[in-house]
């Protein structure tokens, strides 16, 4: 989407870069000139992106190993990033773990297991490189992955959304109080893109017959990753110098016609809607 080399000169860390759609990411902004740090706790899987990615495309990625709840370790990622390509411009907060369960099932273990990689992920990150930015003076760019149920809420997966809230308003907060550093904080959610990680836990294959998440989409089909890997490499780049505290949806209408009282509607069939209008007409006079 955008032009060759768009993404030149900067380095970008890319946290969960190894999997899913935080390599597809990477893989963009590596056709697009972009040096990558790729970060997560399993070595071998970022080594193999690493390595794969680099031959596809040509271009450099140091994979580092780091649990984002670990602040000694973001620490070690950062100066691993500066000793390799000297600088780092963007941070993609990408990092999550989440799975379905009914509130009253979990462990306090288990709801501190989704919160921590998620908020508490990102906020490490993004303390670690902000004071680094603002100590250097270097303008760079924060995005958040987040999800739309950061703002509507969701059952079965509460400890995610409050954790995608509480790293919503971080984006915000931080559009308003560190902009004065230039640096920019913006947040992508996303709707359904297929994933192994998010797909293994959130849609076991018992519920396939029973909820077909496609149905709940006005375009009729899931996210393409490039689709999502073109709005992060502009919110990432200097062509959008001027998108700051932004939240950029991108689910082919998915929440608003969860919202929409009478979407549903959607079911009712022709022959229907012309009985039901010879009922309801002339009801005024
Ligand atoms: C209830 C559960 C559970 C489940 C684990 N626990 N799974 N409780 N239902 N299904 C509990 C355990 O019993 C334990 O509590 C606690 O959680 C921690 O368990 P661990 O063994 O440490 O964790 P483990 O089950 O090995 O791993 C959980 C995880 C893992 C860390 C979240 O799945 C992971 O690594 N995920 C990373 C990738 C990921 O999740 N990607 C999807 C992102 S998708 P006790 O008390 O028993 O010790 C996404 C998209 C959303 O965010 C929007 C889509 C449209
Ligand atoms: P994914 O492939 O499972 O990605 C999650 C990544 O996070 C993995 O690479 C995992 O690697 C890493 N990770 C987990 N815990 C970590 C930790 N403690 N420290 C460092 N890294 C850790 O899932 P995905 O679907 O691509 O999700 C990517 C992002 O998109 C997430 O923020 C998710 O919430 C968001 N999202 C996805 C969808 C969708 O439909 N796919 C929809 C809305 C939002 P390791 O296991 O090696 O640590």
């Amino acid at each position: 989407m955008l032009k060759e080399g768009a993404l030149q000169g900067k380095t970008i860390i890319v946290t969960g870069g190894g999997t899913g759609l935080g390599r597809s990411m990477v893989k963009y902004f590596l056709e697009l000139g972009a040096n990558i740090v790729i970060c997560s706790r399993k070595l071998d899987v970022l080594e193999k992106t690493a390595q794969e990615l680099m031959q596809e495309t040509g271009g450099q990625v140091l994979p580092v190993a780091c649990d984002v709840r670990k602040y000694n370790e973001i620490e070690a990622m950062l100066q691993a990033t500066l000793d390799k390509f000297g600088r780092v411009d963007v941070l993609v907060n990408n990092a999550a773990g989440n799975f379905v369960s009914p509130t009253e099932r979990l462990s306090h273990k288990a709801f501190d297991v989704i919160t921590d990689i998620v908020l508490k992920g990102s906020y490490n990150c993004t303390l670690a490189l902000g004071k680094h930015w603002i100590k250097q003076k270097q303008p760079a760019t924060i995005l958040n992955i987040v999800t739309t149920y950061a703002w509507t809420g969701s059952g079965y997966v509460v400890p995610s959304a409050c954790a995608k809230a509480g790293v919503l308003a971080m984006t915000r907060s931080l559009a308003s109080e560190w902009a004065k550093y230039g640096i920019r904080s913006n947040a992508i959610a996303p709707g359904p893109f297929p994933t192994e990680g998010a797909w293994t836990r959130l849609f076991p294959k018992q519920l396939a017959d029973k909820l077909d998440p496609v149905k709940r989409i006005p375009v009729g089909r899931f996210g393409e990753h490039q689709e999502l890997a073109n709005l992060a490499a502009y919110l990432v780049s200097d062509y959008a110098s001027f998108v700051n505290g932004e939240v950029v949806t991108i689910d082919g209408g998915e929440w608003l016609y969860g919202a929409g009282e009478f979407n549903a509607f959607d079911m009712i069939p022709q022959e229907m809607w012309d009985a039901m209008e010879k009922q309801m007409r002339g009801k005024g006079q």
